[in-house]
């Protein structure tokens, strides 16, 4: 979701978004021309502040036509998660789980185990069981069709982390709202902290998402777009890692072969960056020095990695999404007006506060 189509509040200080203009890079394996320019002087990114959140988008519709939900107890809610591979599923499974039982609410919850056809036939024996509200985390876009078709059924959906294609379910009339960060803003900080650990001059592999995810998409448009403001920082390939950290070890251990001057790595998310990380010691290279490498989400591991200066920055995803969504549930219950976009408010981890971050990290 392009959230620069949004217009901002008025009245709230607003990230620029200029530099996310167009779209670009590399993607699916495919090579591009070597990084050309001399950089860092020539790249305002490298001496940038990060850029921050999004504020909230305002100008966004409340969802007036999707079902109603009028009951407001001893509801019967279901959550398909998409999968249980990674540190950020599961916390993210708990975070729902925990708070259910803080309000006594039965949670039901499916996981289609990181494969699209069972995430559809797991919501369509969902929608069989008729809960009063469903929570879809999609595993891509394309599952908009059974969306679109539990919504039909009557039951109000709420989308978490993730969202689906709007040309076939359409937000506000199909489901309620999607809950979820701003994954371009992610990228352009990522691309920020990319600059700031190379100078400007980076030949970069980058690790995507899963193919058709809304994260993947973003996270790449986001970071792409941005980079095209320094003419020393290059996307040399680009290919999917699958958000897991076996196949983005076994991805950059490819690439790194395929393209030995890159220089850095941007990985769509922390598990990626860590099995790339393995892959750059796995050539007797150092990460943090010979390859910087900047990802996404503030997993434990994750911040460890920045602490221990292998992972130069990771920009916050919070997985913590169980007290907003049950809470925008209730809103909607109370007959509440609540827009159809609703946008997480993350931090960044670096160097300088890592240490104090892992504790309480996931
Ligand atoms: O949709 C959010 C992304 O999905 C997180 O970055 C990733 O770790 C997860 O699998």
């Amino acid at each position: 979701m392009d959230l620069k189509k949004i217009a901002p509040l008025a009245g709230v200080a607003v990230v620029s978004l200029s530099l996310l203009a167009g779209c670009g890079g590399s993607s699916g394996g495919s090579s591009a021309p070597a990084a050309g320019g001399s950089g860092g002087a020539a790249c305002p990114l490298a001496t940038a502040a990060d850029p921050g959140n999004s504020e909230a988008p305002s100008g966004v519709p409340t969802a007036d036509k999707a079902p109603k939900l009028t009951k407001t107890s001893g509801l019967t809610v279901a959550f398909s998660q998409n999968a249980s591979n990674n540190p950020w599923r599961l916390a993210e499974t708990a975070s729902m789980q925990e708070e259910a039982s803080k309000q006594g609410i039965k949670l039901t919850v499916t996981d289609a185990n990181n494969d699209q056809s069972k995430q559809i036939s797991d919501i369509k024996g969902l929608i069989a069981q008729k809960p009063d509200v469903l929570f879809i985390a999609p595993i891509t876009e394309q599952i908009a069709n059974v969306v679109k078709d539990a919504g039909a059924a009557g039951i109000p959906v709420f989308l978490l982390d993730r969202d689906v294609d709007h040309n076939v379910a359409k937000p506000g009339q199909d489901f309620v709202t999607v809950i979820q960060s701003d994954f371009i803003q992610e990228g352009k900080r990522a691309a920020v902290q990319m600059a700031a650990a190379t100078g400007g001059n980076a030949k970069i592999i980058e690790l995507e998402g899963t193919t058709g995810a809304s994260p993947a998409i973003d996270r790449k448009k986001g970071f792409d777009d941005a980079i095209k403001e320094c003419s020393g920082m290059q996307v040399v390939v680009s290919q999917d890692g699958d958000f897991t950290r076996a196949k983005g070890q076994s991805v950059a251990e490819t690439l790194l072969q395929s393209h030995p001057d890159a220089t850095a790595i941007y990985a769509h998310n922390d598990e990626m960056a860590l099995g790339a990380i393995a892959a750059v010691k796995a050539i007797g290279k150092v990460p943090g020095q010979d390859i910087k490498v900047v990802s996404i989400d503030g997993e434990k591991d994750g911040i460890k990695a920045v602490a221990a200066g292998e992972l130069y920055a990771t920009v916050e995803c919070s997985p913590r999404f169980g007290p907003l969504a049950f809470s925008t549930m209730a809103d909607y219950a109370g007959g509440k007006p609540v827009p159809t976009l609703i946008v997480n408010k993350d931090q960044l981890f670096t160097k300088d506060n890592a240490a104090a971050s892992v504790d309480a990290a996931y």
